[in-house]
């Protein structure tokens, strides 16, 4: 299997310069569009802004204990590493990988189509 190709793109120089709210998820724009940072185990992953059900803003919900986002809307709930629809009901979440480095944070996308056609 080919290995993945990522495009990262900065999204702040330290960690603790993005604004996670009490529920421990923030949100950061990359070329104009919003997506989530979430945070557990002092381990960071982005994903969608809007839940793959019905559009909730995952960025109002709360990461479980186990990890995953769980949505405000219907409570669905998906697993950030992954994606997975950890509570059944068939839907997948877009995530991508976040790299912290010396040099900054960063998400990578695997390339320009598949990051733009979520928005469409
Ligand atoms: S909109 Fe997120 S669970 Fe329905």
């Amino acid at each position: 299997m080919a290995e993945k190709k990522y495009n990262w793109y900065k999204i702040a120089d330290h960690i603790n310069e993005l604004d996670f709210a009490e529920n421990q998820i923030a949100v950061v724009e990359v070329k104009g569009k919003k997506i989530c940072i979430g945070r557990s185990q002092k381990v960071a992953f982005a994903f969608a802004y809007k839940c793959p059900h019905a559009g909730g803003i995952l960025a109002h919900g709360y990461i479980d204990a186990l990890g995953n986002v769980v949505c405000p809307l219907h409570r669905y709930k998906f697993n950030m590493q992954n994606g997975r629809n950890t509570s059944g009901e068939g839907y997948y979440l877009k995530h991508w990988p976040v790299a912290i480095r010396e040099t900054g944070v960063f998400v990578g996308f695997e390339d320009e189509g598949s990051f733009w056609n979520i928005f469409r």
